[in-house]
């Protein structure tokens, strides 16, 4: 199969859909990839990394898109690459389409099969081309926390371990899933005082079976949770109820009654946030001040973190990326009912329920796609 990787072009995206490592195993494979010029240099990989793993190098992303059986990318493809996309060309990214009726109705056009990470899962109920995005931006929260918690973001100056003789920042984490736990695990390390709060009792069994040495679970009840960052200098919103809006756990009302300078880093933001206050922000602006509490929103925080994030996104898309090459997406997908389920469009149709219930689009049932 022909693999082909064009330049992410979505503004502020640095990632890139397949690493040198991922080249070179594909080709290993006996496929052939090409990488469009300066395709992973946002994530510190040259067009000779590229060279030197055996793929070819494409001048523009027209040329890729004309020539690849397959496209793997990262986000979604944009309106002008739509347009490049053809009958029977195979579609490997994010999508996202269930609140984006422009791209459903262009990739439905182009007549191209399109598999969804996102919609893409596992043995264990869980969706593996998400959870890497998971850790990278709950690693990643007590670190930008921290920062905003300096007093010259207009933080209360807290420093996460404190030092002998003064005590460390008092830490919450509002869900106890993917991002809550790395995010807790890294505040402990950095000598925070970390509790997590989370509504399911498995999970806070589990959490308390792995770590209780590094931080404490509660129950996150209304009156737990507004006594826990009463008392807090950092909360990271870390809930999710899959497939709706993140529920609104802090009002703004209950902000007064925050610590002066406290930082809130809302990760559940891509879902509309946590907290009545949030609103999302970029990389370029991430933090502003509600009543005298610092707010970090940032939607895409793995971008920050380009690198890490575009190697992490690559382990875990690359088993189903050789998959879909070495058997084409018809076999590999009739064997794991898992790449299946990310199954999204195909031939002009819609083949994933939830995207059809919320445009409100006819769907075909994936199985039959198959057949199809
Ligand atoms: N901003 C970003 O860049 C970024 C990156 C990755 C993920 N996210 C978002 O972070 C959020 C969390 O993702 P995840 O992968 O950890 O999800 P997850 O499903 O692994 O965990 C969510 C947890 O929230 C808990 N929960 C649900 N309702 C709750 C409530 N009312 N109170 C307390 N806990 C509650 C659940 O029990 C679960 O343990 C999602 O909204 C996800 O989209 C954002």
């Amino acid at each position: 199969m022909h693999i082909g990787c064009p330049k992410e072009i979505k503004p502020q995206e640095f990632r890139v859909g397949l690493t040198p490592n991922a080249a070179r195993e594909a080709i290993a494979h006996g496929h052939k990839v090409t990488v469009e010029t300066q395709g992973g240099i946002g994530a510190g990989f040259s067009d000779e990394d590229y060279i030197e793993a055996g793929a070819a190098i494409a001048g523009t992303a027209a040329e890729i898109f004309a020539a690849a059986d397959m496209i793997v990318k990262v986000k979604e493809p944009q309106a002008v690459e739509r347009k490049m996309l053809r009958e029977g060309q195979l579609l490997f990214t994010y999508l996202h389409l269930a609140p984006d009726p422009e791209q459903t109705k262009d990739l439905l056009a182009s007549g191209c099969t399109a598999i969804a990470y996102e919609t893409v899962t596992d043995a264990n109920g869980g969706l593996p081309l998400l959870a890497p995005m998971s850790e990278v931006a709950g690693r990643l929260a007590p670190q930008v926390g921290s920062w905003t918690l300096q007093k010259a973001n207009g933080g209360r100056g807290v420093l996460m371990g404190g030092v002998p003789g003064v005590g460390p920042a008092k830490v919450v984490v509002i869900g106890g899933g993917v991002v809550g736990t790395h995010a807790a695990r890294v505040a402990a390390g950095m000598g925070a005082d970390v509790t997590v709060l989370d509504r399911s009792l498995p999970r806070m069994r589990y959490l308390d079976d792995v770590f209780s040495r590094d931080f404490k679970t509660m129950y996150a009840s209304a009156g737990n949770t507004i006594e826990m960052v009463r008392e807090a200098d950092m909360v990271i919103g870390a809930v999710l109820i899959p497939g709706a809006a993140a529920p609104k756990l802090i009002s703004r009302a209950q902000l007064s009654e925050m610590k002066p300078g406290a930082a809130i880093v809302d990760v559940a933001i891509d879902q509309g946030g946590c907290f009545e206050t949030s609103k999302a922000t970029t990389h370029q602006d991430p933090i502003y001040d509600v009543d005298g509490i610092m707010h970090y929103c940032v939607a895409n925080m793995p971008g920050a973190v380009a690198r890490t994030s575009t190697i992490a996104l690559g382990n875990a898309t690359m088993p189903f990326m050789l998959a879909l090459a070495d058997k084409g997406w018809r076999q590999a997908c009739e064997d794991d009912a898992h790449l299946l389920n990310g199954l999204n469009v195909h031939a002009g149709q819609l083949t994933y329920f939830a995207v059809g219930k919320a445009l409100g689009i006819d769907v075909l049932s994936p199985q039959l796609a198959l057949k199809a």
